[in-house]
């Protein structure tokens, strides 16, 4: 399977939104990555269901939610209708993980958890055939902008064995600080889908830099 590009629309100009759903629906990428942040759970507050509806109304491609938020499970079924097509939870705010993953497919939608830098994979052993994608977050979730954490290719190393052994199709997705200094290197670890936010938007020409990425890490396409 090609390795896969998801902007992360949070670094997006939110002005002028429209403008940046089409430049992704244009370029390679393959996603579209929603941050969703509650202000609780995370230190910050990103943008709710008025804004994701209209990205969605605009987006051609696949969408990929990541919800930083507490008790998610109050959400899915908004979420579902609101078009998401991936629902990603945190581990460290589901109390019934497993509970939490079948009711996000029983609403139609792949089930993602995101794992904070401090948790370990291995307390995903026991749910990992129930998980569609791991998020592996290699920064700390709440902002845009910060700086890879290089422990994160061990925790790629770690999970790919665990889906390995358990001969799970589960993918490994690496959320934060993804540039094209990174990006080879995550994708040979074990990497199969690379969030792209300030990387992308802060660069003159976003549509060749998501191309740049997509290429690096799919070098025979
Ligand atoms: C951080 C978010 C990320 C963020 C990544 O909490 O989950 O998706 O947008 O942004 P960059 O690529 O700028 O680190
Ligand atoms: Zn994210």
């Amino acid at each position: 399977m090609s390795k896969l590009i998801a902007p992360s629309v949070l670094a997006a100009d939110f002005a002028n939104l429209q403008r940046d759903v089409e430049m992704i629906n244009r370029s390679d990428a393959d996603w579209f990555h929603i941050d969703i942040m509650d202000g609780v759970f995370v230190p910050n507050i990103s943008f709710g269901m008025p804004v994701l509806r209209d990205i969605v109304k605009h987006a051609t491609k696949t969408i990929d939610c990541h919800l930083m938020i507490v008790d998610p499970d109050r959400y899915v079924k908004t979420f579902a209708d609101l078009g998401c097509d991936i629902l990603t939870v945190h581990y460290e705010a589901c109390t019934h993980l497993h509970r939490t993953l079948q009711l996000i497919k029983s609403h139609g939608m792949k089930a993602g958890v995101a794992l904070n830098p401090h948790t370990s994979v291995h307390l995903l052993t026991d749910t990992i055939q129930d998980i569609d994608m791991v998020c592996l977050m290699s920064v700390n979730p709440g902002f845009g902008g910060q700086s890879f954490i290089e422990n994160t290719y061990d925790k790629i190393t770690q999970l790919k064995k665990i889906i390995d052994f358990k001969g799970c199709d589960t993918l490994i997705e690496i959320d934060g600080g993804v540039t094209d200094k990174n990006a080879k290197q995550l994708v040979e670890a074990g990497a199969d889908v690379l969030v792209a936010g300030s990387y992308v938007f802060k660069s003159s020409d976003q549509v060749a830099t998501i191309a740049g990425l997509k290429s690096m890490v799919n070098p025979s396409i």
